[in-house]
């Protein structure tokens, strides 16, 4: 910028800036030192496209490593796998020339429907923040910016560029601003990309609440907020909400800033501000790579990251009489034809037009020394005769030790919801005959979205749910499916019985125009926990082919709000494995009803067989927080709160009880505070019920059940309503005098 500040370009200079130079770049001002800065999908590979583009993953781009998506890291609960996808990224990014990369996603899963559910992490916000975070540091450390998107509450694909997401405050900020939260606050992402819906009837592009008072006034925002490709409606009404930067954008949103400042609708201060911040997004802009390729060594080292972290994230759900792992001599039958042409990403602007490509067929007659039979079983594409297929399948099924299928869903895209959450009916049909024939069976999952395993969960023995794991994902699964790498993964959602048990089930997609979001904080496994509702498999469940014991848990506070953990974790089986000790609080504290327990830390260790280790975690006061909607605030109750660990979120393996000091929000009173809240102020409550005897009179014995009663009726009454039905005034100077008293206090 050679030290030129962007406010003092011409206005229309300044409002140029505001808008994309073309479909992926900012536009650039040559004379004032302004670069264009390259911005680029992921965030699970590098979308760079030469020539024509688009916004959908319908055009060609230059091939990159396509890395586990979201879906998987997610289950690796592992910062240390997000971080090393993004070094991985960020350096295809320079080799590119991609400057800032459109991701990383942490919106929550809020139904398994969701069509998008594979870019993003969980239906937890903890978890989607802490590898959010994780990710955009590491992106960033490379001198690539970060995308963090989609700001907010866009948690569907039908309606997604107008639907309303009608959420209440509490909701908001426990559930679906909060991994947004810890990503700024802790991660200083280069962007913020606003989503296309609306929330609560505002635009998120043109929502001043959302984009200046939340992410910039209270966590502190200094980045750039760039626009979803086409979300800004009105150019003027989002640039005053604080959507600084339009992509890909149109030359008439110049004129028209330039307009609304010229007629004094717009501050020319608001314009200089985003151009500032435009201008600070330079420092991410290099000079372009004219020729960009990845070399043979690039590739490689891509491909050998992408097979290491998708070993990560895939996740043993089912593994009796330890069918897992395969032994070498065991005579395998390989079915399904996702082991020769997997699912391994999604649809849409994500999708990586990879460099390489596994396959676990190849993987796994390259670690067998037994025979190994293929059958495709089904095809991808729908052709063949199923019943043939399934003749096949089965015939190399009966002559085996073990017979693999391989099933998932065929396509999962951005811009469209799933409708069911069944998998096909020709794999499902495959599966129960191979599981009457073979020995033993494994299935192995491909899928983006969460997939139902009921009607043949039962007839096999061992399930891997396999995600979608990038190019390298057939290798990965064949690496766990031999015991090379142990598996370590765990559900970052939960997998319900069916469809109708999910929470957002009653309000989902919305109708005419609107979502509701009905269940609240109740979201994913907070529901069902709360609800007590069976699921198939918990939010947290994840198999090893090692075991893990959980001893001498202590939780102390370290002040009123805070508290600390140890816990002891050993490595009580055979084999080297990684452990994700999960921390959940659970309390009844406060004046709103909780979720019967939230996940508030993890942490995962690598244990050699025998090998103990001693955790220790800090729980800061978010770990016990609520959002108090009438202070507007974050508020840690007094009471107690119970440190659980789980081995899942169903499954807790030990807990300790701690007292919090908490902050005792006493309410200032009035008429309109209800009786009960006059007795029970801890204040003025015992004065209170001595003015009320001395106007009541004391209630004679045989009548106190009735009273009792009434009493129970007056205490929903507003003072102001009760005060009309008693036999004699209350006098207007100690009601006053009291009202003083309960000011003062709080
Ligand atoms: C998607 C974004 C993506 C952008 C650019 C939009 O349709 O919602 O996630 O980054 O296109 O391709």
């Amino acid at each position: 910028m050679n030290g030129l500040d962007p406010a003092d370009l011409p206005l229309e200079r300044k409002a140029a800036l505001l808008t994309g130079g073309d479909f992926w770049s900012t536009a650039a001002d040559e004379e004032a030192g302004l670069k264009p800065v390259v911005l680029s999908d992921g965030p699970h590979g590098i979308r760079r496209q030469a020539d024509t583009s688009d916004h959908l993953g319908i055009n060609p781009s230059l091939p990159a490593t396509c890395f586990p998506p979201a879906v998987a890291v997610g289950s690796s609960w592992d910062r240390q796998v997000a971080a090393q996808v993004a070094t991985a990224v960020a350096r295809e990014a320079r080799a590119l020339g991609a400057d800032v990369v459109l991701g990383p996603g942490v919106n929550i899963k809020r139904t398994p429907l969701c069509g998008r559910n594979f870019e993003y992490y969980s239906e937890d916000p903890h978890l989607s923040g802490v590898l959010g975070s994780a990710y955009v540091r590491a992106l960033q450390a490379e001198g690539v910016g970060a995308s963090v998107k989609h700001f907010a509450v866009n948690n569907q694909e039908t309606e997604r560029m107008r639907i309303s997401a009608d959420v209440d405050e509490r909701t908001l900020r426990e559930i679906y601003l909060s991994a947004f939260e810890r990503v700024v606050t802790e991660a200083s992402p280069a962007t913020v990309m606003c989503s296309y819906n609306k929330i609560n009837g505002v635009y998120a592009s043109e929502n001043h609440w959302l984009l200046t008072e939340v992410l910039r006034e209270e966590w502190g925002f200094t980045g750039l907020v760039v626009s979803d490709w086409g979300a800004v409606s009105d150019r003027v009404a989002a640039l005053a909400a604080g959507t600084d930067l339009e992509m890909p954008g149109a030359s008439s949103s110049v004129q028209e800033v330039v307009d609304a400042v010229r007629s004094g609708r717009l501050p020319e201060a608001v314009v200089d501000a985003a151009a500032r911040r435009g201008a600070a997004l330079g420092r991410y802009a290099r000079r372009s790579n004219r020729n960009p390729v990845l070399s043979e060594e690039e590739i490689e080292a891509g491909h050998a990251v992408a097979r290491q972290v998708a070993a990560e994230c895939a996740v043993l759900l089912r593994n009796e009489h330890a069918v897992l792992p395969i032994a070498r001599t065991s005579r395998v039958a390989v079915i399904g034809e996702f082991a020769v042409l997997p699912s391994y990403q999604g649809g849409g602007s994500s999708h990586i037009n990879p460099t390489l490509l596994d396959t676990a067929l190849n993987t796994i007659r390259s670690h067998a020394e037994g025979q190994v039979d293929y059958a495709p079983g089904y095809y991808r594409d729908g052709s063949g005769a199923p019943a043939q297929l399934r003749a096949e399948a089965v015939e190399i099924a009966a002559a085996a030790d073990v017979a693999v299928v391989f099933a998932g869903i065929v396509r999962e895209s951005e811009g469209f919801d799933r409708e069911h959450i069944d998998l096909p009916a020709d794999q499902v049909e495959l599966i129960q005959a191979v599981a009457a024939a073979a020995p033993r069976t494994v299935v192995v999952l491909s899928n983006g979205g969460v997939v139902s395993l009921e009607g043949w969960h039962d007839e096999v023995d061992a399930i891997l749910e396999g995600w979608l794991l990038g190019q390298a994902g057939g290798a990965a699964l064949a690496d766990l499916l031999y015991g090379v790498v142990n598996p370590s993964g765990h559900l970052a959602e939960t997998i319900p019985l069916r469809l109708q048990d999910t929470p957002a089930y009653l309000n989902f997609p919305g109708e005419q125009g609107h979502v509701r979001y009905g269940e609240g904080v109740m979201v994913g496994y907070r529901h069902y926990v709360t609800a007590e509702r069976d699921v198939r498999y918990p939010f947290g469940h994840g198999l090893s082919y090692t075991t893990f014991t959980t001893t001498d848990l202590t939780v102390t506070a370290t002040g009123p709000d805070t508290a600390q953990l140890n816990v002891t974790v050993t490595n009580t089986g055979p084999r080297t494995g990684k452990h994700v000790v999960q921390v959940y609080v659970a309390t009844t504290a406060g004046p709103v009803r909780r979720p019967a327990r939230e996940l508030r830390a993890f942490e995962k260790v690598e244990l050699s067989p025998g090998e103990t280790r001693t955790i220790t975690l800090d729980l800061d006061r978010r770990a016990f927080a609520y959002w108090d909607v009438l202070e507007g605030r974050w508020v840690v109750a007094p009471g107690d709160y119970t440190v659980q660990i789980g081995h899942s979120v169903t499954e807790i393996v030990a807990e300790q009880a701690v007292t919090l000091a908490g902050e005792s929000l006493v309410a200032e009173l009035s008429m309109q505070s209800t009786v009960g809240d006059w007795f029970d102020h801890p204040v003025v409550g015992a004065q209170f019920t001595e003015l009320l005897h001395s106007v009541m009179g004391a209630p004679a014995s045989e009548q106190s059940d009735h009273v009792e009663d009434g009493m129970k009726m007056a205490r929903g009454m507003t003072l102001h309503q009760f005060a009309g039905f008693l036999p004699a005034a209350l006098p207007a100077d100690r009601l006053d005098e009291l009202i003083k008293m309960s000011r003062a206090t709080s």
